[in-house]
């Protein structure tokens, strides 16, 4: 039997949530700071939309719950799609995108 090497890793991300670095558009860093944070407090408040979408999609009774459910399921959808934009726009500023569900509840404003 081969062990497995834990020490392995793929990538290691030594930037901070909070940190930024020279980006490509020459935006100052302190600016570029606050963008990223606000970015981040909608990153994370979409990923809790989209838990309370999928949880009413889950829940949803009714005689119209076929309707609903669907509805909810693509909302749901929508709400991934603009988080990926998010985080994609923080990583073109230098900033790292929040992914953690902690990360998500402390600086979500939903
Ligand atoms: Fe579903």
């Amino acid at each position: 039997m081969t062990p497995i090497d834990t020490n392995v890793r793929i990538g290691e991300l030594k930037q901070g949530i909070d940190q930024v670095v020279e980006n490509p558009i020459g935006l100052a860093l302190d600016k570029t700071r606050q963008v990223v944070r606000a970015l981040n407090a909608d990153l994370a408040s979409e990923y809790v939309l989209y838990h309370q979408y999928k949880k009413h999609h889950w829940l949803v009774e009714g005689a119209e719950y076929w309707q609903i459910h669907k509805l909810l399921d693509e909302h749901a959808g929508q709400v991934l799609t603009y988080a990926d934009m998010l985080a994609e726009r923080i990583t073109a500023l230098s900033g790292v995108p929040i992914s953690g569900p902690a990360e998500q509840e402390r600086d979500a404003y939903i």
